[in-house]
């Protein structure tokens, strides 16, 4: 066999091996056995020896032609070879983001929080400004300055949670109407949401730990027609336009006259159901004049200013809001029910 065919053998076969080399690493060992130092090439080479002086240039340029077109073979195979890797890799780690996820589900916001947003939007957008105050509570702000007397029933051991005999667990948040006047300067326009404690069994009307929504106002010429158009206000916003409010005459120790107020039946829109038990109307809330002996007590001279208050349990405008039936719906916080609310 002439050196020509023997050159054009080898060039045919590591063409035929190149495309047969299915990865990188078969493409290296292909390199190696064809271009290294023990190489089919570098054996042809060596054949060199034998050939007379004038027939060595021909060879030499014979020997560099093949190693050109083997380098080239080489890098085209390598380019296609790292091409095709670099595809499988991208559809092995590729992320289908439409695929189902084992995420845990959100959480939404109790049906207590929406109620509640939904009232401080109203009142903010009356101008009232929303504070807090304290859930343990002195017996000064909680019962001494809202006029309820050493003697009064609300002050009972059954009725509430004492810490020591002048530090309480709230029982309402009337005692923030106090921290407010006592720090703030009339005219004052603020509600106060918030969490209180009473000694009561567990039923479903009734739990130890409930939620009160205050509203208190001080200016001058605050009248108990005020008092109404907010509520009336605050009724509608809630429950829709059809709902208006009545006032009942009641008592409480820190207003003056005191009432109680009814809303239309959110159910039967007053027609007479068993929810209002066929009065048309449902008690929410209580009110009135703020009593000129707290406004004293708390610095604001009844003689100038005058105000209204009322104070609004959240789980029964809540209970009301959705039609729950029993407030330990509330606090129990079983998913089943409360998914409903997301
Ligand atoms: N604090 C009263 C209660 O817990 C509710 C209340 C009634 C608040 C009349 C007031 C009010 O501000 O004027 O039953």
């Amino acid at each position: 066999m002439d050196n020509q065919t023997m050159v054009t053998n080898l060039i045919n076969t590591a063409r035929k091996a190149f495309t047969q080399a299915s990865d990188l690493k078969a493409l290296d060992a292909l390199r190696v056995s064809l271009l290294g130092k023990k190489g089919e090439l570098t054996g042809l080479l060596r054949g060199m020896g034998q050939l007379s002086p004038e027939e060595r240039p021909a060879f030499g340029q014979l020997i560099n032609q093949a190693r050109e077109a083997i380098e080239q073979m080489l890098a085209d195979r390598e380019g296609q070879l790292k091409a095709q890797e670099q595809a499988m890799r991208l559809q092995a780690e590729a992320i289908d983001v439409t695929l189902p996820t084992d995420l845990p589900r959100l959480g939404a916001p109790h049906p207590n929080t929406k109620v509640l947003d939904a009232v401080v939007d109203c009142f903010v957008g009356l101008g009232f400004e929303v504070v807090e105050g304290p859930e343990i509570e002195l017996d000064r702000y909680n019962f001494e300055l809202l006029n309820i007397p050493k003697n009064h029933p609300a002050r009972d051991a059954q009725d509430t949670f004492y810490i020591d005999d002048n530090i309480v667990l709230r029982t309402h948040t009337s005692p923030v109407q106090a921290r407010v006047m006592l720090s703030q300067k009339a005219p004052i326009r603020i509600i106060c949401p918030g969490r209180v404690y009473r000694a009561d069994e567990v039923d479903a009307t009734h739990s130890p730990v409930f939620h009160q929504i205050e509203g208190l106002v001080i200016d001058k010429d605050v009248t108990m027609a005020d008092l109404r158009g907010t509520l009336g206000a605050f009724a509608r916003q809630l429950y829709g336009d059809s709902i208006t409010t009545r006032f009942r005459p009641s008592f409480f120790p820190f207003t003056e006259p005191s009432t109680e107020v009814d809303l239309t039946c959110i159910v039967c829109k007053g027609a007479g159901c068993r929810v209002c038990k066929g009065t048309g109307w449902i008690e929410v809330l209580g009110g009135g004049m703020v009593n000129p002996k707290v406004l004293k007590a708390c610095g604001i001279d009844p003689t100038v200013y005058s105000g209204f208050a009322f104070g609004v349990g959240l789980e029964r405008i809540t209970m009301l809001r959705y039609g729950i039936s029993d407030m330990r719906w509330l606090f129990e916080g079983d998913e089943r029910f409360l998914r409903q609310f997301s």
